[in-house]
């Protein structure tokens, strides 16, 4: 092979390779998939959905399958949530974490968080829909928070894309999974990836992509290339791995379990912790 054939061959690729790199992004950005119908651009708005749920859960008008406010994967009776608050509950055990941020806390009166064996911790939790936190702080009106074995609860209206209080731990259950592209990253940016950082440790718990594309998020290289869908606007839905672009963290898979989200309780939801240390350059 000449010269002329290897440049002009390397050439080739290179503007294919560029091409091809360019076409996926304006693909996976503009997915139908993960367009809902029900998404807008006010996040405040987009979520009153919510408390309307917490009003018909109230008046006991929601059927049994979906019993949580926040939905059946949030669901602290459902056995296939089980490993995952087992799990949950030996990881806190086992480290010297003595406060949580959890955002958003969703609906603790039929949430998920009464299932995990909590282990002392000062348990802050917010969520942007006011409904939450007012019936939250209900909850507990005559409670001890000892009772679920935490040292206080603290819940508070507040917005994960703005700055949220310091703590050993920041846990995020199923909230990015309906939060644009852009606005996580906006979250990371103001919560996650600062120095001096405000959170030891990270987990992200959501629904994560199919295994055939979830595999290349472990791969080196690969994973630069490949691509979270995008959704549209705030409550849509699309899976989340923050290994691959355009998020890029370095993130550790401690724990997968599955839920469901039918009444047929047909098991079609995987779920992946992904655990982030947190560390700053030079140290
Ligand atoms: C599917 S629910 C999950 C609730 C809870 N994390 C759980 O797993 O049960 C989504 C929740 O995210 C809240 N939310 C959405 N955007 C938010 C934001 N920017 N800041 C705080 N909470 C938000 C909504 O109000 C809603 O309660």
């Amino acid at each position: 092979m000449g010269p002329w054939t290897l440049i002009i061959s390397s050439a080739v690729f290179a503007l294919l390779s560029w091409l091809g790199y360019h076409i996926r992004s304006v693909i996976v950005d503009n997915c139908t998939h993960c367009d809902t119908g029900e998404g807008g651009q006010d996040p405040q708005k987009s979520f009153e959905g919510y408390a309307e749920r917490a009003e018909q859960w109230s008046r006991g008008e929601l059927p049994d399958w979906d019993v949580a406010v926040s939905g059946p994967a949030s669901k602290a009776e459902a056995d296939e949530l089980k490993p995952f608050f087992d799990w949950l509950g030996s990881f806190l055990s086992s480290r010297n974490i003595s406060s949580i941020v959890d955002v958003s806390s969703g609906h603790w009166p039929s949430g998920w968080q009464r299932g995990v064996k909590w282990s002392g911790q000062d348990y802050t939790r917010l969520d942007i829909t006011p409904k939450m936190i007012e019936d939250n702080r209900a909850f507990f009106k005559d409670k001890d928070p000892q009772q679920y074995g935490l040292r206080s609860v603290t819940f508070e209206v507040g917005d994960m894309l703005k700055e949220l209080p310091k703590a050993d731990l920041l846990i995020t259950k199923d909230t990015i999974i309906h939060i644009p592209n852009w606005a996580i990253l906006k979250f990371l940016e103001t919560n996650v990836n600062v120095c001096p950082p405000r959170y030891r440790e990270v987990l992200f718990i959501h629904d994560r992509p199919p295994y055939w594309k979830f595999r290349w998020g472990a791969v080196p290289l690969v994973r630069h290339i490949v691509r979270n869908w995008d959704c549209p606007g705030f409550s849509d839905f699309h899976e989340i791995d923050l290994r691959v672009a355009p998020y890029h963290l370095d993130v550790v898979n401690l724990f997968e379990f599955n839920s469901s989200t039918r009444a047929d309780r047909v098991m079609d939801n995987p779920k992946v912790v992904q655990y982030m240390k947190t560390s700053c350059p030079g140290s």
